[in-house]
C-alpha cells in the first residue's frame, strides 16, 4: 500500500464524490472547479495506489490559512490517513510562508476534533449556534488554531 500526496489541480469529480459522502451539504464538481479558479484556494489529495481517498482544501490570505474542508473516503477512515494528510498540508503551507492555520468544526464532530488535537491545534473560541442542522436545531462551532 503506497500513500502519495498531490496538489489539487483537477480530479474534482473524485473530490465531489468523497465530499458528498462526508458532509450534509455536498459540493458539486462545478462548485469545486469554480472554487479553484480563485487563487486563494489550494489543497492536497491523498491517493492510495493511485486512487484518490481523501482531500484537504485551504484558503490563504497573506500569512494565514484556513482549512475549508478535509475528508477521507468512508471505507478508508480510522487508518491515520487524515493525520498524515494534515501533516503534509502543514508542511506545504509552511513552504508558502504561512504562519497560522485556523479551522472551525462542529462541536459534535468527535473524529475531526480528535484529529485536530492530535495534530497540535488548540481551541481558541466557540461560535454559539453557528451550524444549522437538517433537523432545524443549531449547534456550536469550535474554532481551532495552529502556529506553523
Ligand atoms: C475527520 C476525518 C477526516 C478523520 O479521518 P481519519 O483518516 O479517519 O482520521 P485518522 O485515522 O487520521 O485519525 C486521527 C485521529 O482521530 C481519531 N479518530 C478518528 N476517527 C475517530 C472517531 N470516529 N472517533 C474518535 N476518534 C477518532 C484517531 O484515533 C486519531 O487519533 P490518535 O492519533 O490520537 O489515535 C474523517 O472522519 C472524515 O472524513 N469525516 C467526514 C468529514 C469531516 O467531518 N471532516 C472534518 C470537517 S471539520
Amino acid at each position: 500500500m503506497t500513500l502519495t500526496f498531490q496538489n489539487i489541480k483537477k480530479q474534482f469529480a473524485e473530490i465531489a464524490t468523497i465530499h458528498a459522502h462526508s458532509f450534509e451539504h455536498a459540493w458539486s464538481e462545478t462548485v469545486l472547479k469554480d472554487m479553484f479558479c480563485n487563487p486563494q484556494y489550494s489543497g492536497t489529495l491523498v491517493l492510495q495506489n493511485n486512487q484518490v481517498i481523501g482531500f484537504i482544501i485551504c484558503t490563504t490570505v497573506l500569512d494565514e490559512a484556513e482549512i475549508i474542508s478535509i475528508a477521507i473516503s468512508t471505507e478508508q477512515r480510522g487508518k491515520a490517513f487524515a493525520a498524515q494528510l494534515l501533516n503534509y498540508e502543514v508542511k506545504r503551507l509552511q513552504n508558502l510562508s504561512i504562519k497560522k492555520l485556523h479551522l472551525e468544526v462542529n462541536q459534535s464532530n468527535i473524529a475531526a476534533i480528535k484529529l485536530y488535537q492530535t495534530t497540535g491545534f488548540s481551541q481558541i473560541a466557540v461560535r454559539k449556534n453557528y451550524y444549522k442542522l437538517a433537523s432545524g436545531n443549531r449547534t456550536n462551532a469550535l474554532i481551532f488554531s495552529l502556529n506553523i
